[in-house]
């Protein structure tokens, strides 16, 4: 997500800036600027990466003791030089970077149009700046009180810095919903969203909380609060942590933090979408092409590696609850094998990065047959999102580690509120039993953190299986799909050769491979295929495979069968996916970890892979 960036001091403030900008890299962003004040306002931003920024402004000399900088992962408006920050307002006296949503810019935009605004941008933040000089005006206040009074009047989320034209060293910055940090040097003041910009130059911090503003001055720092302007003591931290660490948020490794935030991404994925009394979904994706759900005669899911994967999960859920007939493909073999795709299809396209090459290719070809696409990415502004005729955006935050995480589970959060969208649409699903589910997505966050605890044991199962040449993943139903995520995430990170199996067709083959090297994961929680799955896991323990299983808690039978138990919590069939996947993710994790592998760049793989 953005990240924000600042200096006020008697230092250079470029260097410190562009520096700064680079520690945010890993928060994963499409383009960067910086403002700096030298006399007059310098702004300079580019689309793409940091580099492209320094290259830009080249050998171009810029000295200045107050700067702001921004990484900006694109929300309102597609990533390019315009939408990047920073966001100069009319009268080219105030400069803004912000991190964040304002919810209510459509109606400030109107007020500042009727007043004869104009804008450059599509950014929220374009407008907020401007209604913060339009607040100036009127009020005939200092900067900081019109940005207090603005700020009074927004809804959303916003961590802001300002600085002025006027106000040659003055920076004011507030934050709510979105991270701030002050740094406090000798004589100089450092912001960042988080220490990282600055923790090489002092280790004396202040976080400021949610409704806080703060104005640094030559004069020190005065912190307030937004709402009433009550002055508030600061409180001095010491950071504690090295740069490593904080770079990944305190995590050892991208992939860690992302299995880690999933209870927050997943409230992102719903927030504003699912509606249980009302038993509604409101996703405007789906509202402009509801015409032709209507008419669809059938849904092909298209996408790769863990995206596809979502995709079968996405069968079953949409199928069980919609009654609508559902193939899912893999995009690279859709897009050569000249399927039969008619008018009456929808296509939905799944992909974190929205760049995949043969996605992006197998879109195209359903276009040109005549079929209405759908796609689910993660990426805004990304070229399967513009490609597609409608869609919806996963809001999991930027994915940096290889292995999909946070990804899947928001992939498979969106198509299950497709599924109700559909089955309430087509009369297949009663307003009961939507609600009934709906309650339940809204509890998966909650259940999701709570298993984050697991994380220890998990770490101890995996010392019984890293040094394993091959494993087996066994899921039914619902949760075959986890079986093949889980052998995905085994083989890509730690170089263990994995494979997932539906649990019954073990029989049929794999059953053959089975002794006591061979550790067999076994996706088996509560629900309609519980009893079957406690067989299979018998059918694997009398050839003496080594059985973990992901299981409700307090499964005595499974327990006594298996090696190693990860106990989870209950929810309906549909949602188990949901959950089933968190251990196989740690497990995955730890495993790699225990063999020293890099877990977040694994050898010969890359994040998007953009070629075929
Ligand atoms: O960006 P996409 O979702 O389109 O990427 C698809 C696959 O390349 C991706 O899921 C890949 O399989 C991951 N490394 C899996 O963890």
């Amino acid at each position: 997500m953005c990240g924000i960036v600042g200096y006020l001091g008697k230092k250079d403030a470029y260097p410190v800036l562009i520096n700064g900008l680079r520690r945010l890299e890993y928060r994963g962003y499409d383009s960067s600027g910086i403002a700096l004040y030298n006399g007059d306002l310098e702004v300079h931003k580019s689309k793409g990466k940091v580099d492209d920024l320094e290259n830009l402004i080249g050998e171009k000399k810029i000295s200045a003791k107050m700067g702001i900088g921004h990484t900006r992962w694109a929300t309102h408006g597609e990533p390019n030089n315009v939408n990047a920050h920073p966001h100069v307002s009319n009268n080219g006296d105030l400069v803004i970077v912000h991190n964040g949503i304002i919810e209510n810019c459509n109606s400030l935009k109107q007020l500042l149009l009727d007043k004869n605004y104009s804008f450059k941008s599509e950014t929220d933040t374009e407008i907020l700046i401007n209604f913060i000089e339009y607040v100036q005006a009127e009020e005939k206040v200092s900067l900081d009180q019109a940005i207090r009074l603005a700020l009074n009047e927004v809804i959303g989320a916003f961590a802001i810095a300002v600085i002025s034209k006027k106000e040659p060293s003055l920076m004011v910055v507030a934050r709510l919903g979105s991270p701030l940090v002050l740094g406090i040097g000798n004589g100089e003041f450092f912001i960042g969203s988080d220490a990282t910009p600055f923790i090489d130059l002092t280790k004396k911090v202040i976080y400021l909380e949610d409704g806080e503003m703060a104005v640094l001055s030559n004069n020190g720092v005065s912190i307030r609060t937004i709402e009433s302007d009550e002055p508030i003591d600061a409180v001095i931290h010491k950071l504690q942590i090295d740069l490593n660490s904080i770079e990944k948020g305190g995590y050892n490794h991208f992939m860690l933090k992302e299995i880690f935030e999933q209870p927050t991404s997943i409230l992102n994925t719903i927030r504003g979408r699912l509606f249980v009394s009302n038993a509604q979904i409101r996703m405007a994706g789906l509202d402009k092409i509801s015409e032709k759900l209507e008419k669809a005669n059938r849904i092909l899911i298209i996408g790769c590696g863990t995206s596809w994967h979502a995709g079968l999960v996405g069968e079953y859920i949409i199928e069980d609850l919609a009654r609508l007939p559902v193939e899912v493909e893999y995009a690279s073999e859709f897009r050569y094998r000249n399927p039969i795709i008619s008018s009456d299809d929808i296509v939905i396209a799944i992909s974190q990065s929205g760049e995949t090459a043969d996605t992006l290719a197998a879109i195209k070809m359903a276009k040109e047959a005549g079929a209405c696409v759908f796609g689910i990415c993660n990426v805004v502004g990304s070229s399967i999102a513009r490609e597609s005729h409608a869609g919806a955006f996963t809001h999991a935050g930027p994915e940096i580690g290889v292995a999909s995480t946070k990804a899947f589970t928001a992939q498979v959060t969106v198509l299950a509120m497709i599924a109700l969208y559909l089955g309430r649409g087509n009369g297949n699903l009663s307003k009961d039993k939507f609600q009934e589910i709906a309650k339940e997505i809204e509890l998966i966050p909650a259940k999701i953190l709570s298993m984050l605890d697991l994380d220890d044991k998990i770490q101890t199962i995996a010392k019984s299986l890293y040094k394993s040449n091959n494993a087996l993943f066994l899921g039914r139903g619902f949760n075959f799909p986890v079986a093949l995520e889980g052998a995905l995430k085994l083989k890509e990170i730690s170089y263990i050769h994995a494979e997932g199996y539906p649990a019954a067709e073990m029989k049929h083959g794999p059953i053959a491979l089975i002794d006591e090297n061979m550790p067999v994961i076994v996706v088996a929680p509560r629900g309609d295929m519980f009893k079957k799955l406690v067989s299979n896991i018998q059918e694997v323990k009398a050839r003496k495979g080594i059985v973990i299983s992901i299981t409700g808690y307090g499964e005595s039978e499974v327990k006594s069968l298996s090696d190693g138990v990860i106990e989870i919590p209950e929810t309906l069939d549909c949602l188990t996916p949901l959950l089933t996947t968190i251990p196989l993710q740690l497990l995955s994790y730890h495993v790699a970890v225990q063999r020293d592998c890099n877990v977040d760049q694994p050898r010969n793989l890359a994040k998007s892979v953009t070629v075929e």
